[in-house]
């Protein structure tokens, strides 16, 4: 007998990378492997599925998630949007409050994954090249004003919002930003 009979393990990533959950297959495992204590547990279901839906008014802002290297941060921001992205995810969920807390949310947005890497470019401009390719692909066509010609930013995203929205009546649009730590 060969010790490879007796020990059966999924190789373990060393590190996530939140692109991977672009594919349903990665998202799936990553939301099956993902390990909810009591803590994260409360956090998820008492402040960010409420921060996320939005089928009750609400005060919803941004989320900031903070933390040293290989604490979990993308694995997390994995599990959210492929959660967000696919219903077919909340089965895998490991915790039940969570999964039924995260049914608000399940399935109804169009996420946007990306990873920001040690470059010069405004984030403004990163940002809204990065929604702008991403819209594209779900054949949405919209571009922002140049960062140069404009006084806020609120009216441009409204504007594209307005045109999400006639293509895709029902749906939220996450936007999951990583590796913000490594911009200068
Ligand atoms: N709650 C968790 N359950 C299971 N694995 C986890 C959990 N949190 C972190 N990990 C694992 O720890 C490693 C580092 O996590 P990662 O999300 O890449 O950290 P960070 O983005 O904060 O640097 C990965 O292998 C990840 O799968
Ligand atoms: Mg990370």
């Amino acid at each position: 007998m060969k010790y490879g009979d007796l020990i059966q393990f999924e190789p373990i990533e060393s590190v996530v990378q939140l692109r991977n959950a672009d594919q349903l297959d990665a998202a799936k495992q990553l939301v099956s492997t993902y390990v909810i204590s009591d803590e994260m547990a409360e956090k998820l279901t008492s402040l960010v599925i409420p921060d996320l839906q939005f089928d009750a008014p609400s005060d919803n802002k941004g989320l900031m998630v903070v933390g040293n290297y290989g604490t979990g941060k993308s694995h997390l921001m994995s599990v959210l949007s492929a959660i967000a992205e696919d219903a077919a995810t909340l089965p895998l969920v490991r915790c039940a409050p969570v999964a039924k807390a995260a049914e608000r949310i399940a399935g109804k947005f169009k996420v946007i994954r990306t990873e920001i890497g040690a470059v010069t470019m405004s984030l403004r401009d990163i940002l809204t090249a990065e929604i702008e390719e991403h819209l594209s692909k779900l054949g949405v066509s919209f571009t922002f004003p140049s960062a140069a010609t404009i006084t806020n930013n609120k009216r441009a995203f409204e504007e594209m919002m307005a045109l999400f929205h006639q293509k895709f009546p029902d749906h939220g649009l996450l936007v999951v930003v990583d590796e913000l730590l490594d911009y200068p």
